[in-house]
Order: structure tokens, then sequence, then C-alpha cells
């Protein structure tokens, strides 16, 4: 459980599903001990070691989790369930059956290796106009992974979205560009300050990892962080437990 006022982690678990896919994608749909590595139990694992919230990006190619991985957590986790998912209505119709705790609504392109770069709020604003209202008419909360560009942040406040996840990948690919490093950094500081002002709350991820979590967490007015890569490629050393552990006490600074 969180303490007061400590920034939240949601452990993304779509690379244990990745893993999986590598051997069993064409096995029957069981969960039986021999399809492993099972999501789920890891989500439970992680759960254990203080995550306050499993998130899944659920795919339209279905590369990594699947429909039934997302039912399966919506009956045993005990945190809250983050789905990420693209802004059609096909998802719309499998989020609300499923009924999350929150939804992310994240861009989709079929070719590319993991997600890149922030929804276009601006673009697509109509069509994420009606998929909010159904997501908030059946009370799930809608969240929407963006660039921290000005004019995304104020469409995602202007629709009515609460939360915004703040796309950190661009920073963290500039880990070893000391020119382009502090600039990544102001942007996300900025939007950070705008969120917030415009009364969104404000969560961040993509390749966050245990190294720039130092500076990333200084970032003002943060609520919640999805990260998934680093933790899971920590845990095959040490077991998720300890790669959790370790995460959160870095982002808390305890
Ligand atoms: N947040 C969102 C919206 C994502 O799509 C992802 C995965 O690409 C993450 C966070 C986690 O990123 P990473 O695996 O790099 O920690």
């Amino acid at each position: 459980m969180a303490s007061p006022g400590s920034l939240l982690l949601g452990v993304n678990i779509d690379h244990a599903a990745t893993l999986r896919q590598a051997r069993y994608r064409s096995a029957p749909r069981t969960c039986g001990q021999m399809v492993e590595p099972d999501p789920v139990a890891l989500a439970l694992v992680a759960e254990r070691a203080g995550a306050d919230g499993i998130t899944v990006h659920l795919r339209e190619d279905r590369r990594h989790i699947q429909p039934r991985d997302v039912l399966r957590l919506r009956e045993s986790i005990s945190t809250r369930l983050n789905l990420e998912m693209a802004c059609t209505p096909a998802m719309a119709r499998f989020a609300l059956e499923v009924r999350p705790d929150a939804v992310c609504i994240v861009p989709e392109n079929r070719t590319e290796v993991t997600t890149e770069g922030g929804l276009d709020a601006v673009g697509i604003s109509r069509r994420l106009g009606r998929v909010i209202e159904r997501l908030h008419a059946a009370g799930i909360a809608v969240s929407l992974f963006i660039e921290p560009d000005s004019a995304q942040i104020e469409e995602a406040a202007r629709l009515g979205a609460p939360f915004v996840e703040l796309h950190t990948g661009a920073y963290a690919n500039a880990c070893f560009d000391t020119r382009r490093r502090p600039r990544e950094f102001k942007r996300l500081y900025s939007g950070a300050e705008h969120a917030h002002a415009l009364g969104l709350t404000v969560n961040a991820g993509h390749g966050i990892n245990y190294v720039n979590i130092a500076e990333i967490r200084t970032l003002p007015h943060l609520h919640e962080l999805n990260i998934g890569h680093s933790i899971l490629s920590r845990a095959l050393f040490t077991g998720i437990e300890e790669a959790v552990r370790e995460m959160k006490a870095r982002m808390n600074d305890k």
C-alpha cells in the first residue's frame, strides 16, 4: 500500500507475455503449467512486492497480452488494473466488458516494436471524445498518453480526461546526449506544470529505468509512473519482487 504523497508504480507486465508468446503463440488458450511464464502469476507477485497497479497493453495484433490475460487479471489482482489500448470502437467495447479501473489511450502502429510517440489528441479529437464519453459513463477513468506539448495537454483537458501520461521516451532516448537530455527534461517539466495547472493528474511512462528514475522523480506533480521493460529485465536476474521493491525505493528515495 502506498504511503500518502508517495509516487505510485504501475508495473507494465506486457513483456512477460512477449516471452510466453515467443514459445506458445499457437498453443491452445490454456493457462496450464506448461504455458509459461504466466503474466497473471507475475502480476500477483509484483503486487505483493508493492506495485500499486498492473498495466497491460492489449495490442490489436495481440503480439503479447491476450484478451484472456486481461480478463484473468480483472478477476485476480487486488490493486488497480490499467488497460492501455488504441482508440478504436472494438477496444472500447472490450474495455466496457472488462471494466478496468483505468484506460490509457495510446497510439498504435503495427510496425512499431513498442509504443513510439504520444497520441495525437488534437488530430483525433472527435474520435477520442466519443470513446472517453463511453468509458466515463461506465465509471472508467481515462488517461491520454501524450507528448509533453502544450496543444496536446490543452486538448486532453478540453476532452475532460482526468489523467495524462506524459511520454518520457524522448527523454530516455537522449540519455547520453548532453544537449538533448536537459532539453527533453525541461519539456517534461513544463508539460507537467501545464497539465497540473489545467487540473489534470500527471502520470508518466516509457523508457524509465533504474538510472533515469533519479531525475524523473524530480518532475513536479507526478502521481504515477508506468514502468515495464526495465523492471522485467531486472527481474530475470533478481526475481520480480526484488525488482519492484528496488524501483519503488528509488522512486521514493528510501
Ligand atoms: N506507458 C505506456 C503508455 C506504454 O505504452 C508503455 C509501453 O510501451 C509504458 C508506459 C512502459 O514503457 P517501458 O516498457 O519502456 O517501461
